[in-house]
């Protein structure tokens, strides 16, 4: 009998894991032993601890949180990483010139001397993780309020914090998990001196541009070089030419088997948002409000910018990057309202909503949550609303966002602080704008703000412009007329001025008036209602989220991505689309070669690498006949996962994790493991383009190549 149950007992528990197969992003240090199982089963070779081991070198040693928002991976004893060309962007753009274009031809420090700092730019290691729930909580009781219960995990945390770097040069947080139901300490060190090392051109690591992104198949080879810089001692330092490469704990090995269809893959990196435990009234919001009209403002704000950029090429350069960064969420948006409708997610979220009720029915505890919930978002729905036009309409004008920069001496400033910051300011500023489509887009933006925003919303500045210049768009026509600093002539000349002058030009600025109307509005009408009901929406979901785990004991739980280090495993699988479709998960230089077109700026093949195709030159890197270029997985994963290593079953390096399938932006609110994948660009590819499109193969003498 005892022997029957404990079948049945596996058989269920089983089958819970493989119904939740290969969703969710799991804090590495608490991995368990049934999803190690898991993992095992399905090709992971490790342990638990070869992940993550706070005593010893592990994997986790070898992933880095690359600036704010990419992950990137250790692969040379002496620090060198990888992550996406996109993730570099900005950097390789900040060395180029027009004489000097590296973003276009791309760039390689044939040896240690030519690598280039950049400024600003942050590595940064976690040292240690710890569950630090109990002492977070500390003091807790059921009887404060929530301003009381905030203040006292801040001040616990505080304690955890400075204990936890006291006597070293690490940096510490806590972080709420559950919606404040656990707390979890992140011992980190930062390093400040990363050079690059290399970037293909474009053509190659931007290939398929905004045609492509958010898409497979892909042909991207979306990577980029860098390396890590520490003082004598191998710690972190600020930038010196004394300073020597990093030598890390542990660094990455390169496999070069690659991956068949079914392997184990484990994605190891800094996911940055998802919401998977909201209710249906949030992707109400999401799916019928917010997205379209996002979605909608954007594609005006896209064709207007197309438009211009088409008629002239000074114009279609200066709006590359902004084109490409307003298409990317715009596209992404698309893809994910498609994903929920085609999932079906609100009526899945409604039908657990209606189990959860009837459960919470017998629990006082819980019996209240949901119509909160409900009554909230109701509330809060106007606000959200106000505030996506805020952001979204608002937000692009760009002259009113550099007025607002520049409107107001920072805390303490100088005079001549204060205008080597405006000069510096405008130089960053006129380099990359339009006075054309700026007034375009403002003029259609602020159409849309009247149109769909409830009257509360208007800052009244609308109202005077009503009366003084007869409408609305008049009034923003004026503004562009008559500002200071619509073109970098009249804002040379501003500069000009006494600094008392300039001050007081700047005040009654007509645009700066502008920026102060919506940012006055913001605040007043906007911003704080919106901040107070999210406060008290999550307090609320804190119930819910605890709810739930008691309610479905046998299902894991993980948490919501939040830009702490997670591992996210599955494996390589193609997908259907659609009807009648079928994906393969692999993609190589035949692809390349296929949408080769020399007319169509994201598809011209860089010269070298037609010519490697003509004569077959692969090298090692030949694979059936051709070069593997990209691969997708089941890995659960979103923003502030570029540039994450994909792993083999070994923890080898197969590839470096770079975008999403359009049908699977719907993650970020629910996994589907059905149609959702992750992108990579195959390690070989990288290897390849390193060794012999650029020539800079004696980068490949430092890494562990198996
Ligand atoms: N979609 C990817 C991400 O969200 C890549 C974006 C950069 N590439 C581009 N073509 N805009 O970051
Ligand atoms: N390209 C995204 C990033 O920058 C990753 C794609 C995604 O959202 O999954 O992190």
């Amino acid at each position: 009998m005892k022997c029957f149950f404990g079948i049945i007992g596996l058989v269920l528990v089983t089958a819970a894991v493989q119904v939740r197969a290969d969703e969710g992003m799991w804090l590495p240090n608490r991995v368990g032993k049934m999803r190690l199982k898991d993992m095992q089963a399905k090709g992971f070779r490790l342990n638990a601890s070869d992940l993550y081991d706070p005593g010893s070198p592990s994997l986790k040693d070898a992933v880095v949180r690359f600036g704010g928002g990419c992950t990137g991976e250790i692969v040379s004893p002496e620090g060198l990483v990888l992550t996406n060309h996109h993730c570099g962007y900005d950097y390789i753009q900040s060395h180029s010139s027009v004489k000097n274009d590296l973003l276009t031809y791309g760039f390689w420090a044939m040896n240690r001397e030519e690598e280039l700092p950049n400024p600003g730019l942050t590595v940064t290691l976690l040292v240690r993780m710890e569950d630090v729930t109990k002492k977070s909580l500390k003091g807790v009781t059921p009887g404060m309020d929530e301003a009381q219960r905030q203040e006292r995990i801040r001040t616990n945390n505080a304690r955890i914090t400075e204990k936890a770097v006291a006597g070293t040069h690490y940096k510490a947080t806590v972080e709420p998990f559950y919606y404040g139901n656990r707390y979890f300490l992140f011992v980190t060190e930062v390093f400040e001196d990363v050079r690059l090392v290399g970037a293909p051109p474009s053509s190659i690591g931007k290939f398929g541009g905004d045609t492509d992104n958010w898409m497979w198949p892909r042909h991207t080879g979306d990577f980029s070089v860098f390396r890590i810089y520490a003082d004598k001692d191998n710690k972190p330092a600020p930038y010196s030419k004394d300073n020597v490469p990093y030598r890390p704990k542990r660094f990455l090995s390169v496999s070069t088997r690659g991956a068949e269809e079914g392997d184990f893959t484990l994605v190891y990196g800094f996911p940055g948002r998802t919401t998977e435990y909201v209710t249906s009234d949030a992707v109400d919001y999401l799916l019928n409000r917010g997205n379209p009209h996002k979605i909608a403002l954007r594609t005006l704000r896209l064709n207007i910018m197309a438009e211009e950029q088409a008629r002239d090429a000074a114009t279609r350069i200066k709006y590359a990057s902004k084109h490409a960064s307003v298409a990317n969420a715009w596209k992404k948006w698309q893809g994910e309202s498609k994903g929920i409708h085609r999932m079906k997610t609100l009526d899945r979220k409604l039908e657990q909503e209606r189990r959860f009720e009837a459960w919470a029915s017998r629990r006082s505890r819980y019996r209240e949550v949901l119509p909160t919930l409900r009554k909230l978002y109701a509330e809060l729905a106007d606000y959200a609303f106000a505030r996506d036009y805020y952001v979204e309409a608002f937000g692009a004008v760009e002259l009113a966002r550099f007025a607002g920069n520049i409107s107001k001496p920072l805390d303490g400033e100088s005079d001549s602080a204060r205008l080597q910051r405006i000069r510096r300011g405008g130089e960053t500023f006129y380099k990359n704008y339009s006075d054309a489509i700026d007034r375009k887009t403002a003029v259609a933006m602020i159409r849309e703000y009247v149109r769909n925003v409830p009257v509360r919303f208007h800052p009244q500045l609308f109202r005077e412009y009503e009366s003084r210049y007869g409408s609305i768009e008049a009034g923003i026509k004026r503004m562009f007329d008559e500002s200071a600093l619509t073109t970098r002539a009249r804002f040379d000349n501003l500069l000009q001025d006494a600094p008392g002058r300039m001050a007081a030009a700047l005040a009654n600025d007509p645009a700066v008036k502008f920026y102060e109307a919506f940012t006055d509005l913001y605040k007043n009408a906007i911003g704080k209602e919106y901040a107070r009901l999210t406060a008290e929406i999550n307090v609320q979901y804190r119930t819910y989220v605890r709810g739930l785990m008691e309610m479905e004991r046998g299902r894991a739980f993980y948490p919501d991505a939040n830009l702490t280090l997670r591992v996210a495993y599955g494996k390589v699988a193609g997908y259907e689309p659609a009807d009648a479709v079928y994906y393969e998960p692999f993609s190589t230089l035949e692809g390349i070669m296929e949408k080769d077109n020399p007319e169509i700026y994201d598809y011209d093949v860089p010269e070298k690498l037609r010519e490697l195709y003509r004569t077959k030159n692969y090298g090692r890197w030949e694979t059936g006949g051709t070069v593997p270029v990209g691969f997708i997985a089941t890995n659960h994963t979103t923003g502030g996962n570029s540039g994450s290593p994909v792993l083999n079953g070994d923890g080898e390096l197969l590839g470096l994790n770079f975008d999403r399938t359009w049908e699977s932006t719907m993650s970020d609110v629910q996994y589907d493991p059905t149609v959702c994948r992750n992108i990579a660009v195959d390690i070989r590819y990288v290897l390849f383009v390193i060794e012999k499109v650029a020539e800079a193969g004696y980068l490949l003498d430092e890494m562990d190549i198996r």
